[in-house]
């Protein structure tokens, strides 16, 4: 069987390399890829976001699955324009990635089936939004209603912030056609963490839950970034938590769009917050898999991730059962350029990579890495996403970062403390 992976991030990298274990699997494509990408499969020089490219390809090459990993593409409607080529594909179509796409959608689709979220309000007219939110008081949340690269979600202190961020949204247009609705919606106070599971539109299978660290510094200071680390299993996330997550949520909104018409299948992120640690709300949904989430989860993961995502695409899901994961912790710690996330510096050599090839319980996810002649340099804002396994939270921890201490590259930046949040929750 020959895949093509869409992406070349950590997350990527994590795909192309659980994809690369399993049996069915011959031959892999990833475009555009990574450095890390290319040792293990071909990295094809076409735009991540240009369909038509991608779609010749994959006919020309005669793929037998496609898995997308980012939600441009998937916004684009590429998961339409492979299914109308029979060509098997891992991801939600156009319609459906509309509840990462439209904040105002998915909140819309969340109040009408009682899913649990923020009380929110919906404004297109920035003197209506003005009004609404000079009664308010803070903190509230702003969400730009379209994708804004991570960054259309403000945690409002004060009301004259507020207004600056309104203004910038839907007047000044600082994000185009996506910020010019917006979503106002109650401040919830508690703990977040990454929830994400397969569906094939009918049934979801839930992956480990996971906890991102989103902003740059330790102690969750300074700006938003993608993610700097993440581990998994979360402590206080047990059994009886994801039934009501699987049941409360998850199936839920799978039913839900199913209702509105629209056959999902791929992956459902929820972004959750946890009141107390015991009531989830949903904070987002994303209709991919989470990055860097996706580097520890299926580094822990010893099911045949092809199985599960034909089963997916198959509509026969329910017979998967369950996923079998390897035991302990696993922990992520991403290395990302100086300068990142603003304005990441590239083009650094990445020393040390060699001493960590075939280490046990350790394994270095690529992101914005390419290979030059026999080393590899950086290219993007997250570089490296370290990634071990070890039998207690400290075990990993401590894997993982002695990792990191082997390797180099100009400006490297990270956060020290990954993972430890898991001990105030044990
Ligand atoms: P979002 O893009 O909706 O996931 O929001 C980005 C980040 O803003 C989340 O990861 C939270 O840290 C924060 N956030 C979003 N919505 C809320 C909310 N209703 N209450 C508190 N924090 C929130
Ligand atoms: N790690 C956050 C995300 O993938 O959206």
């Amino acid at each position: 069987m020959k895949v093509l992976v869409i992406g070349g991030g950590g997350r990527e990298h994590a795909i192309v390399w659980k994809l690369s274990q399993s049996k069915r699997v011959d031959d892999i494509f990833a475009i555009p890829g990574n450095g890390g990408i290319s040792e293990i499969a071909r990295c094809i020089e076409i735009d991540g976001n240009d369909i038509d490219g991608i779609t010749s390809f994959a006919k020309r090459e005669r793929i037998g699955l496609v898995v997308v990993g980012p939600e441009a593409p998937l916004s684009l409607g590429i998961v339409d324009r492979l299914d109308r080529m029979d060509i098997p594909t891992f991801g939600p179509i156009q319609r459906g990635a509309l509840i990462e796409t439209s904040k105002i959608f998915s909140k819309n689709l969340m109040e009408k089936y009682n899913i649990p979220t923020a009380p929110f309000k919906t404004f297109s007219d920035y003197n209506s939004a003005r009004e609404y939110i000079n009664d308010l008081k803070p903190p509230y949340v702003i969400k730009a209603d379209g994708l804004c690269g991570g960054k259309g979600a403000y945690v409002i202190s004060d009301g004259g912030e507020a207004l600056s961020v309104l203004k910038g949204l839907m007047v000044d247009g600082i994000y185009g056609d996506a910020g010019m609705r917006v979503v106002v919606e109650d401040f919830l106070k508690g703990i977040e963490a990454s929830y994400i599971s397969f569906t094939d539109g009918k049934t979801t299978l839930p992956m480990l839950p996971s906890q991102d660290h989103k902003t740059l510094l330790d102690g969750d200071r300074g700006p938003n970034t993608g993610g700097m680390g993440a581990y998994t299993p979360v402590p206080f996330i047990g059994p009886d938590m994801e039934k009501k997550i699987d049941r409360e949520i998850m199936d839920r909104t799978v039913h839900a769009l199913e209702g509105e018409g629209i056959h999902y299948r791929g992956v459902l992120y929820a972004g959750l917050m946890f009141k107390d640690k015991k009531e989830p709300f949903v904070l987002e949904f994303n209709a991919r898999m989470g990055d860097p989430e996706t580097q520890p989860i299926l580094f822990k993961m010893e099911s045949d991730l092809y199985e599960i995502i034909m089963a997916c695409i198959e509509g026969r899901l329910k017979e998967v059962g369950s996923i079998r994961w390897k035991e302990g912790v696993s922990v992520c710690v991403v290395l990302a350029s100086k300068g990142y996330p603003e304005r990441p510096e590239k083009g650094k050599v990445i020393y040390g990579l060699n001493n960590l090839k075939n280490i046990k319980d350790v394994m270095v996810f690529h992101a914005g890495t390419k290979r030059v002649g026999d080393r590899f340099v950086t290219s993007g804002g997250r570089v490296l996403g370290v990634t071990a396994i070890g039998d207690s939270y400290r075990d990993a921890i401590n894997k993982a970062y002695e990792a990191v201490s082997s390797i180099e590259f100009e400006g490297m930046q990270y956060r020290k403390d990954i993972g430890s949040k898991a001990f105030e929750y044990l």
